[in-house]
């Protein structure tokens, strides 16, 4: 199964994704994850990116696309994959669809999780991430045993600089302008499911899994 998760910042494609993986054996691609592992390990990608991402602006198509080609060379994706945060621009899907096209492959899934600004406002605001593991927490709806510190490893929690109101709105922003136009794209080419993430994340899953047991794709009417 091959599964591109749409959506808006926060509307939960990381924690769909990471779902999704558990459940149905298949690799997680996440370009957010692979370029804040680059900026992480202060690799030449790092380095440029890292201002980018701080603001909540994309990327260079041409550096998160080196990003992407490298991790689709690896043998998992064999099982299947998820791609979470890619594409984020219709330059970006026609390089997918180029790729895929290369390699005989195709997209079953373009799953849009819609979620409302204010409910995407407190999710992220309200995110902690630990600074060992990844793991991820929130203020309010998953919070910490011990404020401030990771459950899972001990080590200290942080907040994305992107996460911080500014950015999230920014990246708000940014998603109308470049992201929210692959919806009409992927409608086009009959793969699009819909559905409202302003859920909790199981009966958010829980729709996506009716998805495959009863795929009903949205179709465009004839012109
Ligand atoms: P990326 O890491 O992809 O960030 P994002 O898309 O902005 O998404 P998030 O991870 O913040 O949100 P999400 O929808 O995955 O939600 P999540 O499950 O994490 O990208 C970061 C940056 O990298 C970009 O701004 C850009 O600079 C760059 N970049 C990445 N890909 C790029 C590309 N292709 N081209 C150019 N630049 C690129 O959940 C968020 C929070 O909400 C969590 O706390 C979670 O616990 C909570 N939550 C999730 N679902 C629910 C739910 N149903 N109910 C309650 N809480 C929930």
């Amino acid at each position: 199964m091959r599964i591109i998760l749409l959506g808006p910042p926060g509307a939960g494609k990381g924690t769909q994704a990471k779902l999704l993986k558990e459940n149905f054996n298949l690799a997680h691609i996440s370009t957010g994850d692979l370029l804040r592992k680059a900026v992480a390990d202060n690799t030449i990608i790092g380095k440029t990116v890292k201002s980018y991402m701080d603001k909540g602006n994309l990327v260079p198509d041409n550096l998160v696309i080196e990003l992407l080609k490298e991790r689709l060379s690896l043998q998992d994706i064999n099982c299947g994959f998820i791609l979470d945060g890619f594409p984020r621009n219709v330059a970006q899907a026609q390089v997918l669809d180029k790729v895929f096209r290369d390699r005989n492959l195709n997209i079953d899934y373009v799953i849009y999780l819609k979620a409302d600004a204010p409910v995407i406002i407190q999710r992220l605001s309200g995110r902690r991430v630990c600074s060992k593991c990844q793991a991820n927490f929130h203020i309010t709806n998953m919070p910490p045993k011990k404020e401030g510190i990771c459950d899972n490893c001990g080590s200290h929690l942080y907040q994305r600089n992107d996460d911080k109101v500014e950015a999230i709105k920014n990246r708000l922003k940014v998603y109308l302008k470049e992201t929210a136009s692959l919806i009409g794209y992927y409608l086009k080419q009959n793969k699009l499911f819909e559905m409202d993430a302003n859920f909790p994340a199981p009966l958010v899953f829980e729709k996506i899994k009716n998805v495959f047991s009863n795929p009903t794709r949205i179709v465009l009417p004839d012109p």
